[in-house]
């Protein structure tokens, strides 16, 4: 073996000599500690190397101690023989940027080797995380053990960054970080969660010659030979094709397997955990390596713990295929067998596994506009701290300074920020009116100047402004004096900033009054429509249950010409949809009904409707659209429905929730440029006394329906499949009550005995909210109304359409999952809920929905854990609306002096509520 110390031209050139083409594309190989502007090849490997600097700008570097140093230990990898270590701060962190696209999957290597750089002989403990979550305690059993960890992750961001935190128990250090991209198509997890892979274990099993690290390895992954006494080693010397199968196990590997010695016998593997919790991804690879004869036969079953987990699996000869498990293991105790099945007469192979631990990675960073906001604050003031890494995470090691507030699946939030005495000068950055969550801001004893700022008064969550000790001039904004007069806030600020007279007060604009008229008229009506809509929940004693109340079918039945008389000859059109067209009626007694004419291209055959229409009548739930009857006179076919009031959800999301930016564009108010401010700030505070119903109002419609799908599901015998889920399908009666309409409209699905799957020759459904699974393999089972259900909940969380249009066609399921990813909670909940809404509900309920959209329906919720998952949800929200309930009313006191009304201005108003009624007005 080579390595030793070649000048650094020398290595450079080797460097050009050995890396060209596509090799190492994407890599990213950092030898820590070395000189600056050193790149060089390692000779074992021949991967290129840079120093650090160009990553990290704090730390120091060192060698390691000569007796672990070449040539006193000859095997030393190169770039382990310098490191950085960092005395000062208690996080640091490397800066990496992958130059391959957001979401794409990379794998991340770090490695550490004390070597005794120090002198002190104390090989120190430390944590890593990667980014702000963390990635493994690093721990060393004496001064030569060399430590590496690796991850499997996907690019989140533009940059990935690698952090070293000091525990306290020894100043961490580095000695190499590696980054290489991975094929996104391989290491599979469950989708929808941010979870990563640390390698446990990577063997080449059956290979005895000792070398770990391959240079044929595209990925650059590191093999550790492994081999028992009980196995024989097959192998070949032939080229195996593993380029199909995207993991790409290198020749060496994959060219070895182990066998048993006696056939019969079964090969095993088995490990223990740390603790009980953890969840582990098994990637085994298999190629047959022997040219069999017609009379052999390789086949083999593979279990865990004694439960089968594939089979029987035969080995492609010269192929190499990779079996994972898609859903975690999760035991204290782990044990894969590969036993041959009874059919077989060959023994079973292996010829190389991965395992992995599954880390969640569900701490976020701090939200984008804070953590932008504080990075601009460190650069204007040049703060004189330990400001590195994230600012709020990892929990503990949050910026001197700095408190953040945290929240499940919602990036944590700056609440506190104390720069007093912090050398501060020159005037009050606009970037400290971004932190909008922040309640204490302490900026005393600085050298600050200018005005005080008017933009301070955007802070509404501000509880304590200390901006005493310095030079500022100028007046405290009037708002943020009254909110302290109202014991909202305490404000500390230098005599000469307070306005004592009247005479400091800015003078008004004179058209406020005419303002005012408006907006109250504004308020009053929106009022009255809210108030309209707010839901009289009616007690549970009226549900009924599928049995018991067969009607008899005699009066359920009409005929074309009762169907004309209902509907007074087809006048009020109140829906179409794919099934036909939708009749607003009236019966005999009065009742209102919706009818449902059906199209004759969807018409089916006479006995089989009328057996569903009868099947639907002894379907009976609070949240189902109450079934009246139907028409069947051969050539005419109609289901008459209950008529529901408030429309359907649909209409509900795009017209009532007028957002406040709408609102001002429809009004001839338009016109008055000079009051917009006002005008959105009015809307805001309309918006909070309708935000008191609005997520709540919300979630109840899901529950609702998730009350009414789970009975179908699950209340009635046989279980329908509604097959047609969507918020055009959810509908509102006066009350605000939500009912499924058009269940078995499509049809009544009977599965057939002892089987769950139904197979279906026509796919049927709404694009959007069509099972993707049902759609591929035409296997239909009640989890597709859940995906479509998941799909429903995530427009009311989001206001999104299923199907988003804009620059281009984009499924809700797609467009919310990076953002998850991201942590961007914010951008992915409808704005027009303005933020007032319990992040742990809306947080619980996205990922409820989630749950519902896995594209593989095994891993879907069942309606009824739905369900329950909901109540929780809308508990949170309850709990919350209490807290803020009181808070809100103080603050929103409008309109205490009410000028008179200018008619014309009224006129205006009401035209413009018209517009948002007017869905309402059937
Ligand atoms: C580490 O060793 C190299 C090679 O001998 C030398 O160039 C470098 O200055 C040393 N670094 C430190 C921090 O001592
Ligand atoms: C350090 O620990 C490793 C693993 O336990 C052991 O193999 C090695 O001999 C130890 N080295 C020294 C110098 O104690
Ligand atoms: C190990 O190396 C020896 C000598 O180079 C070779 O003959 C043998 O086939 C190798 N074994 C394996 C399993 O590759
Ligand atoms: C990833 O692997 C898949 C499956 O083998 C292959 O089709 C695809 O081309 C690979 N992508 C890249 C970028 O190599
Ligand atoms: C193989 O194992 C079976 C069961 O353990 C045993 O009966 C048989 O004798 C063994 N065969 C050989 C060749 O060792
Ligand atoms: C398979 O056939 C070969 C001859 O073609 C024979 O020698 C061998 O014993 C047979 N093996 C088995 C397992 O039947
Ligand atoms: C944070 O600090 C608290 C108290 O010191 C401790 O109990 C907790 O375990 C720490 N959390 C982490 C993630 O280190």
């Amino acid at each position: 073996m080579f390595v030793g110390y070649l000048p650094p031209l020398l290595l450079s050139l080797a460097a050009v000599l050995l890396v060209h083409g596509q090799l190492q594309a994407g890599f990213i190989s950092i030898d820590c500690g070395s000189p600056e502007n050193l790149n060089f090849v390692d000779p074992d490997t021949g991967i290129s190397y840079t120093s650090d600097g160009a990553y990290i700008n704090t730390g120091i570097s060192n060698n390691i101690s000569s007796e672990y140093a070449y040539p006193n230990n000859p095997n030393l990898p190169y770039p382990l023989s310098d490191l950085r270590s960092f005395p000062n701060g208690n996080k640091n962190c490397y800066t990496l940027t992958p130059a391959a696209a957001k979401d794409s999957l990379y794998l991340l290597r770090a490695s550490f080797l004390y070597g005794n750089y120090d002198g002190q002989e104390k090989p120190p403990e430390f944590d890593l995380y990667l980014g702000v979550n963390l990635w493994s305690s690093i721990k060393f059993r004496n001064a030569s053990d060399v430590v590496t960890t690796e991850i499997i992750g996907s690019v989140v961001s533009d940059t990935v960054s690698v952090c070293l935190v000091n525990k306290g128990i020894g100043i961490p250090f580095i000695s190499a970080l590696e980054l290489r991209p991975l094929n996104s198509s391989i290491y599979g997890t469950e989708l929808g969660k941010p979870v990563s892979l640390v390698l446990f274990e990577r063997f080449d099993i059956g290979y005895a010659n000792g070398t770990g690290r391959y240079k044929d390895d595209i990925y650059d992954r590191i093999w550790s030979p492994y081999n028992s006494p009980s196995w024989d080693v097959i192998s070949t010397s032939s080229e195996i094709n593993s380029n199909e199968n995207g993991y790409r196990a290198p020749l060496e590997v994959i060219r070895t397997a182990a066998t048993t010695r006696n056939g019969s016998d079964r090969l095993e593997l088995s490990w223990t955990a740390d603790d009980d919790a953890s969840s582990f991804y098994v990637y085994m690879y298999f190629a047959e390596v022997q040219r069999l004869e017609k009379n052999q036969t390789r086949k083999f079953n593979i279990s865990w713990n004694g439960s089968l987990m594939f089979g029987p699996v035969v080995p492609l000869y010269m192929y190499a295929a990779t079996i994972s498990n898609s859903e975690a293991f999760t035991r204290k105790e782990h044990r894969i067998s590969i036993y041959k099945t009874d059919d077989a007469n060959l023994p079973p192979i292996l010829n190389a596994i991965e395992i992995y631990v599954a880390k969640q990675l569900d701490e976020l960073p701090t939200f984008s506009v804070d953590a932008a906001a504080v990075l601009t604050i460190k650069t204007t003031y040049k703060v004189n701290k330990w400001w590195v890494g994230d600012p709020c995470g990892p929990k503990n090691y949050t910026w001197e300074g700095i408190e953040c507030n945290y929240n499940v699946l919602v990036p944590p939030r700056i609440v506190s920020l104390n720069l007093s005495s912090s050398g501060l000068s020159g005037r009050i950055s606009t970037s400290f009116g971004n932190l909008s969550s922040m309640q204490t801001l302490d900026l005393s004893n600085n050298h600050l100047t200018g005005p005080v700022p008017e933009f301070l008064e955007e802070l509404k969550s501000l509880k304590l402004l200390n901006l005493e000790g310095n030079q500022l001039s100028g007046y405290v904004p009037e708002e943020l004096l009254d909110r302290s007069k109202a014991g909202l806030l305490t404000l500390r600020v230098d005599e000469q900033n307070i306005c004592s007279s009247g005479s400091c007060k800015k003078k008004k604009n004179v058209v406020v009054p005419v303002v005012a008229s408006v907006l109250s008229a504004l308020v009053l009506s929106v009022a009255l429509i809210l108030w309209g809509l707010r839901r009289k929940r009616k007690p549970e004693a009226d549900v009924f249950n599928g049995e018991g109340r067969p009607l008899p079918s005699k009066n359920r039945q009409f005929t074309f010409a009762e169907v004309l008389n209902i509907t007074s000859n087809f006048q009020d059109v109140i829906g179409k949809g794919g099934f036909g067209t939708v009749y607003r009626g009236k019966l005999k007694d009065g009742t209102q009904v919706a009818v449902k004419m059906l199209s004759t291209s969807s018409k089916q055959g006479s006995r089989e409707f009328q057996a569903e229409a009868e099947l639907l009548m002894r379907v009976h739930h609070r949240n189902l659209a109450s079934f009246v009857g139907y028409c069947d006179d051969g050539s005419n076919m109609a289901l008459i429905y209950e008529y529901m009031a408030n429309g359907n959800l649909k209409d509900y999301l795009s017209c009532i929730l007028v957002s406040c930016h709408e609102l001002h564009m429809q009004s001839p108010l338009q016109f008055y440029c000079i009051l917009t401010k006002f005008i959105i700030k009015l809307c805001d505070n309309l918006m909070l006394k309708a935000k008191s119903s609005s997520w709540e109002m919300r979630l109840r419609i899901a529950i609702d329906a998730a009350q009414g799908l789970e009975y179908l599901h699950h209340g009635c015998k046989p279980p329908i499949i509604h097959r047609d889920v969507k918020t055009a399908n959810i509908l509102l009666s006066e009350n605000m009550d939500a009912k499924i309409a058009d269940f078995g409209l499509s049809k009544a699905i009977v599965p057939s005995e002892g089987h769950s799957d139904l197979i279906v020759t026509t796919v049927m459904g709404t694009p959007g909210y069509l099972d993707p699974e049902y759609y591929n393999t035409r296997k239909l089972n009640e989890k597709s109304d859940v995906f479509s259900f998941g799909v429903v909940l995530l427009e009311l969380i989001t206001g999104q359409n299923a199907v988003i249009k804009k620059e281009e066609t984009m499924h809700i399921v797609h467009w919310v999952i990076p953002l998850i990813k991201r942590g961007d909670i914010g951008s992915i909940v409808d704005r027009r809920l303005h933020g007032e809404f319990d992040p742990n509900s809306v947080s619980k309920a996205l990922e409820v929905a989630m749950a519902c959209t896995r594209p593989k329906s095994l891993h879907r919720a069942t309606m009824s854990s739905v369900l329950s998952e909901l109540n929780q949800c809308l508990a949170l929200e309850l709990t919350h609306n209490r807290e803020t309930k009181d808070r809100c009313s103080k603050e929103i006191d409008i309109g205490s002096s009410t000028p008179s009304y200018d008619s014309s201005e009224v006129y205006s108003i009401s035209t413009a509520t018209d517009s948002i009624t007017s869905p309402f007005a059937r």
